[in-house]
């Protein structure tokens, strides 16, 4: 007979918490975005134009910048705003905790990446450590807005001004992200983002850049598409980065509803806020002065010292119970074997989150039974495994 009780965990025979999981993620395509492709297909009009122009129109407006182009995903928006600011050679200070693809497109530019650690509380790449490893060859930032946080903006900009550093800004994970009252397109040089499927606006693949400058907004549409400024004319070596209508038109369909499902994603955050604080052993993410979180994901800080268990044992535990969790990143992007031969900057933050965060699920679909599972889930696996 067992002897299980309903404080037993659910990984040694207890009864979970939720019998039905909650999702970690919500399918994204409504009725509506399918017809908004139909229509395109209908069209014949397949390539990159009506419904990539009003993307990019209304995005860059949304996020307070003057130009928007779209393109093929997030690293090609990378590789078109490094193509257009840096040259083979320089240093670009890099946050050592982010997605791969902030650094190895530096790296793909022929340009040097000196990693910067991030900070404890936010995950964010860290000014002051950034001020630390400016050298004479320094001619970039390239700093991620990362989990849809921004970055503490006022002070990458003085350290850009003070040095004559050109910087982007990587919001891949940050659509309608705000800082100082502003959107975050209205700060730095170039702002790229990606509209990966699980993106909180997914087109599938896709992605946009957007900038300020009209010379610069030129470079980057030369940058995109061979060059071209007229017909089988090309004026610089340049690529296809270019998105297409069908995508577009998803993204157009779509970002009818990203200020609404930003703010449930807001909502949920806040209610994690108080679910995770009040269970000592996990901090909640904080978020930088001056920001406005958008919550691509919310990343719990895990004390190792608080409980019996690792955090992967934690994180089984809560899967058993109906709460499914993920690492973002289960390696730092200074540690990763493709960036080794840079990896020589001191960045002791970074390199030990690897093992002490974890995610929740997050995204607009949350509702009070899912945040209910969800603080039982944590309660009862922190009070196993209690330190
Ligand atoms: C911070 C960050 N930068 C860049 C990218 C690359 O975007 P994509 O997958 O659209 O190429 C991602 C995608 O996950 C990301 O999270």
């Amino acid at each position: 007979m067992s002897t299980a009780t309903a404080s037993t965990l659910a990984l040694r025979g207890g009864t979970p918490v939720s019998a039905t999981p909650v999702p970690f993620m919500k399918p994204q395509l409504h009725e509506e975005d399918i017809q908004a492709a139909i229509v395109v297909l209908r069209s014949g009009m397949l390539r990159a134009s009506k419904k990539c122009a009003e993307l990019e129109e209304r995005f860059a407006a949304l996020t307070d910048a003057r130009h928007g182009l779209t393109c093929a995903n997030g690293t090609t928006a990378l590789q078109l705003a490094y193509g257009a600011l840096f040259e083979p050679g320089d240093e670009i200070l890099v946050p050592a905790w982010t997605y791969i693809a902030t650094v190895s497109m530096v790296v793909a530019a022929g340009c040097v990446p000196v990693f910067v650690d991030c900070l404890e509380d936010t995950f964010q790449m860290d000014p002051a450590d950034a001020a630390r490893k400016v050298t004479a060859k320094t001619r970039g930032i390239a700093a991620t807005h990362l989990y849809g946080c921004p970055v503490d903006i006022d002070a990458f900009e003085a350290l850009a001004k003070k040095h004559k550093l050109r910087v982007v800004y990587d919001a891949a994970q940050s659509h309608l992200a705000r800082f100082g009252g502003s959107g975050i397109g209205a700060y730095g040089d170039i702002v790229t983002y990606s509209f990966y499927a699980t993106k909180n606006l997914g087109t599938g693949e896709g992605g946009l850049v957007t900038c300020n400058d009209d010379t610069l907004n030129r470079d980057l549409g030369l940058l995109r598409s061979h060059g071209e400024t007229d017909k089988y004319l090309h004026e610089r070596i340049g690529f296809n980065y270019r998105m297409n209508d069908i995508t577009g038109a998803i993204g157009c369909s779509r970002l009818d509803r990203l200020e609404a499902e930003t703010k449930a994603r807001q909502a949920a955050a806040a209610r994690f806020d108080e679910i995770v604080g009040a269970i000592d052993g996990l901090t909640p993410p904080a978020v930088t002065p001056k920001g406005e979180a958008v919550w691509h994901l919310y990343t719990v800080k895990f004390d190792t010292d608080r409980f019996t268990c690792t955090r992967d044992e934690f994180c089984d535990a809560l899967k058993a119970e109906g709460v499914p969790t993920a690492v973002h990143y289960p390696r730092a992007t200074v540690d990763q074997p493709a960036l080794s031969k840079w990896n020589r900057h001191n960045t002791p933050i970074a390199s030990s989150l690897s093992a002490r965060v974890f995610s929740l699920p997050m995204h607009h679909g949350l509702t009070e039974e899912h945040f209910r599972t969800i603080a039982d889930a944590l309660e009862k696996v922190a009070g196993a495994y209690r330190a």
